[in-house]
């Protein structure tokens, strides 16, 4: 595996591939890897005859400088990680190749943007991702970009980036990747402590409550979430939103008739995580190497 740091480098890496007609797979990231990011990159390494795996903590896209600071960065570990999945080039630029000074454009796509995520962390944060994302696309020029469910209201919006700006890709969203006790892995569940991080299970349990109250036949909205709030009230976690939305809108639904996108935030002590499960969808819910269940 090879790491390359400028536009340029890359370009020259990518153009006798891209003149081969190889397929190229790009898995964007902002490094700190767990299972989630490997589970992208073996899938774009199943499909795909160059892997590029993006390195890139973007600043654009916190809304806290202290989540910045925060956030886990070891690129020696990720990079012994991306090698031995077989991933060919790792793309970590330095900011300045990102965001060179006189930089001034943002990629704003708005609507589904500005609930949930956007409503809680403020809309600079998907202007930050859609940017960023959008010139990782035109770096790279990935025949096939691989997202995970995870960050279901993320998945979406790029897929409306690609759609509306008719970028030539494919977006291929993965299942999400669960520890044992169910708890959705993020690379920031290395900031909680013991003790938060078993109460931060409460969060998927919330989200199987609505499952569970679907399956046994309701369809109430209000009544599926205060189930599903029982279980964080349990853990002592109040959530910033726990909603039932339309996977196509992201708006709330009146009632979940057909398939339907249960999702939470919510900070555990100063951590914040978010999860989400689909609901009503023949998709199943994860898949069975990653389902733990007590
Ligand atoms: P990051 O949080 O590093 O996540 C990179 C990719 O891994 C995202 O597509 C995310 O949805 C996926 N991912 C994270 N946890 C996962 C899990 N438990 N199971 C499956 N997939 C998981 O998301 C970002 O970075 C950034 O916003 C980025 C798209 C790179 C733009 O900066």
């Amino acid at each position: 595996m090879k790491t390359i740091r400028s536009v340029s480098e890359l370009r020259d890496a990518l153009r006798e591939h891209r003149r081969a007609g190889h397929r190229i797979g790009l898995v964007p990231t902002m490094g700190a890897f767990h299972e989630g990011h490997l589970s992208l990159m073996r899938r774009a390494r199943e499909q795909s005859d160059v892997v590029v795996v993006s390195l890139f903590v973007n600043p654009a896209q916190f809304n806290e400088a202290t989540d910045l600071d925060a956030y886990p960065h070891d690129e020696a570990r990720d990079a012994a990680l991306a090698d031995e999945l077989g991933v060919d080039f790792l793309f970590a630029p330095p900011a300045g190749e990102v965001y060179p000074p006189g930089f001034a454009t943002k990629v704003v796509i708005s609507g589904i943007t500005e609930t949930l995520e956007g409503e809680h962390r403020g809309r600079a944060h998907f202007d930050g991702v859609t940017t960023v994302v959008a010139k990782l696309f035109n770096m790279v020029g990935p025949d096939v970009a691989y997202f995970g469910q995870k960050d279901a209201q993320q998945a979406r919006i790029v897929k409306q980036l690609v759609r509306d700006l008719d970028m030539p890709l494919r977006i291929e969203v993965c299942e999400t990747v669960r520890e044992r006790d169910g708890l959705a892995m993020s690379s920031r569940n290395v900031l909680l402590s013991a003790e938060e991080r078993h109460r931060a299970a409460a969060l998927n349990r919330a989200l199987e409550a609505i499952d569970r109250g679907y399956a046994s036949g309701s369809r109430d909205p209000a009544e599926l979430i205060r189930q599903a709030r029982a279980e964080l009230e349990a853990a002592g976690i109040e959530p910033d939103y726990l909603e039932l939305v339309s996977p196509a809108t992201l708006a709330p639904l009146a009632e979940v008739n057909g398939e339907a996108l249960a999702l939470v935030a919510a900070r555990v002590g100063k951590t914040r995580l978010i999860d989400n499960h689909r609901i009503g969808s023949d998709a199943g819910p994860r898949a069975p190497a990653t389902q733990h269940r007590h």
